[in-house]
């Protein structure tokens, strides 16, 4: 029966180490990286409403129904979803939900580690003292000779996949909370100072303004995709990682209660983010839409103005990295538990395949910043149409079949003995949401783009 069911590659020690371990996939580059770059790109306030917007109506039900779903099934993705089809008498099609998943992990994570190299790069650019003093035009120059430089970007995107290859062979219980808890709150309060470094030398109205003011007559279809996709990548869902996470999580859990915790602490985290870099970008004339070196191009500024700026600069890159890791594995997780339980693989064996898979696709995200940088396919390069491809429309296909298995193809007597909630307002709500408005929302997002195109 399903309530008796384990999972065979162990369980959290608590409910605590759940959410530090969800908080921990959760938070991450997509938080400090991607979210002031793409608000950027998008004209600031107006997508940062509908972002948030989408956190709490399509985000956090969609979290619940995944750590939900992994709970019961107990397995990897693939696994978790066959045996639900099977038990709820549905079409052993639904594992290729978790296929869909395997594949946008990969994806997501090719490129995630390129960047995670940069954030390695910068300790020690950091920690040398090379911004004491800098300008905005110095550090634009540092970010645009590192990137141009393939040789550079794959040294380090192998050595953040080696990082995390060797996290996931060992399991992912070992040595993640311990990360996570210490971590985590340390990343939060030197985002807390440099928020308070934007407060007292930067333009910090105009920054708030730009991000909470909205002008909505900037909203578009596309601007409305992109706050969508930025949700689900923020809070890694649609595609199995907080599915296989929920897969170790005991039973006397609370499901609503963590998911809104890792959601708020999620979204609270992308905010400050943003607090501490647009004071500074308008100080010092820069551009909002400058993509994805923003915060490289930014945050060593304030580094450099500040005093001990090469220490706490030296902490915040290698907390970043921290932020990057946990999130890293939880991208390959799905992928290793299944040939762990299909192939009968070991861990260690699993990582290094999926390592060196990831490794080698990883090189298109490399080269479209320096050599393939004029290639473009769909008017994109390689790493942004990656990018533009699993956040904005993988992750949201996963998520809207996960809200329709949960919602409507699920016996409600199996999600009522999962979730644990009876009859309460916040169970009906969580259904409500989850049977209407998250399916609608998102293929409403999807038709409104397709005619656009
Ligand atoms: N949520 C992570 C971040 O914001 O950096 C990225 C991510 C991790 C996306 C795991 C998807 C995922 F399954």
């Amino acid at each position: 029966m399903a309530g008796v069911r384990t999972s065979i590659h162990g369980e959290w020690s608590s409910k605590l180490a759940f959410v530090l371990a969800a908080t921990g996939s959760a938070v991450g580059l997509g938080n400090i990286w991607k979210f002031p770059y793409v608000a950027g790109q998008n004209g600031g306030g107006a997508f940062v409403l509908i972002y948030v917007a989408c956190v709490a109506i399509i985000g956090v039900p969609i979290m619940m129904a995944e750590v939900m779903l992994g709970r019961r099934g107990r397995q990897s993705p693939i696994n978790t979803m066959r045996t639900l089809a099977a038990e709820e008498g549905r079409s052993p099609r639904w594992g290729l939900l978790g296929w869909m998943g395997v594949l946008a992990g990969f994806l997501i994570l090719s490129f995630y580690s390129v960047i995670a190299g940069w954030a390695l790069a910068y300790v020690f650019r950091t920690a040398a003292g090379l911004f004491d003093g800098a300008t905005a035009d110095f550090t634009a120059q540092v970010f645009s000779n590192l990137i141009s430089d393939p040789e550079k970007l794959i040294a380090w995107h192998t050595l953040f996949l080696i990082m995390t290859m060797v996290v996931v062979a060992r399991g992912v219980a070992a040595g993640l909370e311990t990360a996570v808890r210490f971590l985590m709150p340390g990343l939060f309060v030197l985002l807390l100072l440099l928020v308070g470094y934007a407060m007292a030398e930067g333009q910090f109205v105009h920054g708030l303004q730009f991000l909470f003011a909205p002008d909505f007559g900037k909203v578009t279809p596309e601007v409305i995709l992109m706050a969508m996709g930025q949700a689900f990548f923020s809070l890694s869902l649609g595609m199995g990682a907080i599915m296989i996470y929920g897969s170790y999580l005991p039973h006397d859990a609370s499901i609503a209660r963590t998911s809104i915790a890792v959601a708020s602490a999620d979204t609270l985290v992308a905010l400050i983010a943003g607090l501490a870099i647009f004071p500074v970008v308008f100080e010092y004339g820069l551009q909002p839409n400058a993509g994805p070196g923003l915060i490289f191009q930014t945050l060593p500024i304030a580094f450099g103005q500040m005093p001990g700026g090469a220490f706490f600069g030296t902490l915040f890159f290698i907390l970043l990295v921290f932020a990057a890791w946990t999130s890293a594995i939880s991208l390959v997780e799905p992928a290793v538990a299944w040939l762990v339980e299909n192939r009968g693989h070991t861990r260690v064996y699993a990582a290094v395949v999926c390592g060196m898979l990831t490794w080698f696709v990883g090189l298109g995200t490399v080269f479209s910043f320096n050599l393939w940088s004029d290639y473009r396919l769909f008017g994109r390069t390689f790493f942004d149409l990656l990018d533009y491809l699993t956040s904005n429309i993988m992750l949201p296909i996963g998520g809207l079949l996960i809200a329709i298995f949960a919602g409507w193809l699920m016996k409600e007597r199996s999600v009522k003995e999962e979730l644990k909630m009876d009859d309460s307002l916040g169970y009906r709500l969580w259904r409500f949401l989850v049977r209407y408005i998250t399916p609608v929302g998102v293929g409403l997002v999807f038709l409104n783009v397709i005619e656009v195109i």
